[in-house]
């Protein structure tokens, strides 16, 4: 009896000890964690993206921070300013030659990185005193060497697909006006389709990164791709509209927690088009966010995120109802991938989403028409006029791009003739979750691959000059 009981006792005891042990480490942790919660949002989506080597999974939807390919190798790539490079990455290096002595001899490891943000980025709200001593060094890319290359493209195509209408007060008119006419081009292409299929678009375009253009994916993917974006219903947005009214009336309906208890679900559904985005749950919460969705906006990167995050919530497919189509944001090439993939009903052929079946995520029902592309020409110039950020001038501009939502109420902007947004970012916004869909109180982040703030002003401009309806429920 004594024995067994000293034995078991001594066991106890390492046990105890080993328990501490891993409790230390796990506190070690949480505590690193909270460290980087704590830090000012920009400085924390830095760290982060560089603590994470492959985050596209992991992150918020909206304000997942771009992949580590992304991010740490394109600016301060090296290999650039070097010898003898792959074709692509002396293109590249042309492009972002901010490289200096310095940071030519880093390899592009997490540790050996070396960014630091320009005033402006340190000037937002920090958190706890606690901040790690991450030197992290942003250049400044107007004091670089001059490029022929304009970083910031701020020429576009022209298109006219949308540019006529029946309506005879087209709120978007309003964007000529004085407060917008340095913004607002008539003629932004803003959907891309077989028409773009071209050499010569391709060696345009290519230069720009993201969703800015067609960098990193090939002629023969875009090539393919857009060919088969060969209908009225992928360069136009309302193919099916048949004429009811003179003005096309759309809801966009961001995710935004300003929704929850809204009622507003019947005013939405009114609409002639109702737009969401990403993680958008409409089951459960039809009285206040409705229930239609004619146009669900995603890039393959948030789509994947959204079920793999919202999954639990409820967000378990796209929506698929006989009026939806897909209003696709590509900033990869998985983007143009995912879509060849579903109109040709084969599997994913190379990629992130190698081997998998696009039916899975859009069903086997799938015409042409379900799919629209948004032109990068269109994202560009949203980028460079509607909501230009500091961040564009330093290293770390790549990842930056307007949010998925606001590209869509943008682009419901260019398209539609009236346009009501529900479930933006308000100024109210601290009084509301993040998502209408959470279940506990979770507050807004801010990341600095998106601008929020800017977005949230941009909104009340616009409500303000009655270019849109915003709700702000107050
Ligand atoms: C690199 O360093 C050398 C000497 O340290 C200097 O002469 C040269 O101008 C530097 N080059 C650049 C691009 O800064
Ligand atoms: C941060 O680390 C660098 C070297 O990595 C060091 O020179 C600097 O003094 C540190 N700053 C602080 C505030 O600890
Ligand atoms: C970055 O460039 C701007 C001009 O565009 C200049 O005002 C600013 O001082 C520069 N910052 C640094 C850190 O060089
Ligand atoms: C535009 O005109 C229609 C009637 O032609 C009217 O119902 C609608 O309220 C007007 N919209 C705006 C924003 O002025
Ligand atoms: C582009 O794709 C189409 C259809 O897939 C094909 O017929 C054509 O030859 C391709 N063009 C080039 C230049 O590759
Ligand atoms: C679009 O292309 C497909 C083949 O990819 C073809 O079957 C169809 O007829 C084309 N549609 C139009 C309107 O040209
Ligand atoms: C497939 O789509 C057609 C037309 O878009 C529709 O009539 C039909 O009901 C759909 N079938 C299924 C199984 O959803
Ligand atoms: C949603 O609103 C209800 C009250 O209408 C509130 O009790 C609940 O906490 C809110 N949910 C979140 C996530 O804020």
């Amino acid at each position: 009896m004594t024995p067994h009981l000293y034995i078991s006792s001594k066991i106890l005891m390492k046990l105890l000890l080993v328990l501490c042990l891993v409790s230390l480490i796990g506190l070690l942790f949480a505590h690193k964690e909270q460290i980087v919660d704590n830090l000012s949002p920009r400085w924390s989506a830095y760290y982060k993206s560089y603590l994470t080597k492959d985050n596209s999974g992991s992150e918020e939807i909206d304000e997942q921070l771009v992949t580590s390919t992304q991010f740490s190798t394109k600016p301060l790539q090296p290999k650039a300013t070097t010898t003898a490079p792959s074709p692509k990455l002396s293109e590249k290096g042309k492009e972002t030659s901010m490289t200096t002595n310095k940071t030519t001899k880093m390899t592009p490891t997490l540790q050996k990185v070396s960014i630091k943000p320009i005033d402006k980025l340190v000037e937002l709200p920090h958190g706890p005193t606690q901040r790690p001593n991450v030197t992290l060094k942003l250049q400044n890319a107007s004091t670089r060497k001059s490029t022929t290359f304009n970083y910031l493209g701020d020429k576009y195509a022209t298109d006219e697909t949308h540019v006529n209408s029946k309506c005879p007060n087209r709120t978007r008119d309003k964007l000529g006006s004085k407060e917008f006419q340095d913004m607002f081009l008539e003629k932004i292409p803003v959907l891309q389709w077989k028409k773009h299929a071209q050499e010569s678009e391709y060696q345009r375009l290519k230069k720009y990164n993201g969703a800015q253009g067609w960098m990193g994916v090939t002629w023969e993917i875009i090539n393919e791709s857009l060919n088969l974006l060969n209908s009225t219903g992928n360069a136009y947005m309302f193919d099916t509209w048949r004429g009811q009214r003179p003005c096309i009336r759309c809801a966009v309906v961001g995710n935004g927690g300003i929704l929850n208890g809204s009622g507003m679900g019947q005013e939405i559904d009114s609409h002639d088009y109702v737009f969401r985005v990403n993680g958008a749950i409409t089951k459960g919460f039809e009285k206040h966010v409705g229930e239609r969705t004619s146009f669900f906006s995603f890039s393959t990167n948030t789509l994947m995120n959204s079920l793999y995050s919202y999954g639990n919530k409820g967000f378990k497919m796209v929506p698929r109802t006989p009026e939806t189509r897909y209003v696709i944001l590509p900033d990869h090439d998985r983007d143009y991938l995912i879509v060849r993939a579903a109109l040709t009903n084969t599997i994913i052929d190379r990629g992130r989403e190698k081997g998998k079946d696009p039916s899975r995520y859009f069903g086997k029902n799938l015409t042409t028409e379900h799919f629209k592309i948004l032109h990068p020409d269109f994202m560009r110039y949203l980028r460079n006029r509607f909501l230009n950020d500091p961040i564009l001038k330093t290293a770390g501009r790549d990842i930056y791009r307007p949010s998925t939502g606001a590209s869509l109420l943008l682009a419901a902007i260019h398209t539609c003739d009236q346009v009501s947004a529900y479930g933006f970012m308000t100024p109210n916004y601290k009084k509301f979750s993040d998502h209408y869909f959470d279940s506990t109180y979770k507050r807004v982040i801010f990341y600095s691959n998106h601008n929020f703030r800017k977005e949230m002003i941009l909104w009340q401009k616009l409500h303000n000059a009655g270019v849109i309806k915003l709700y702000m429920r107050d």
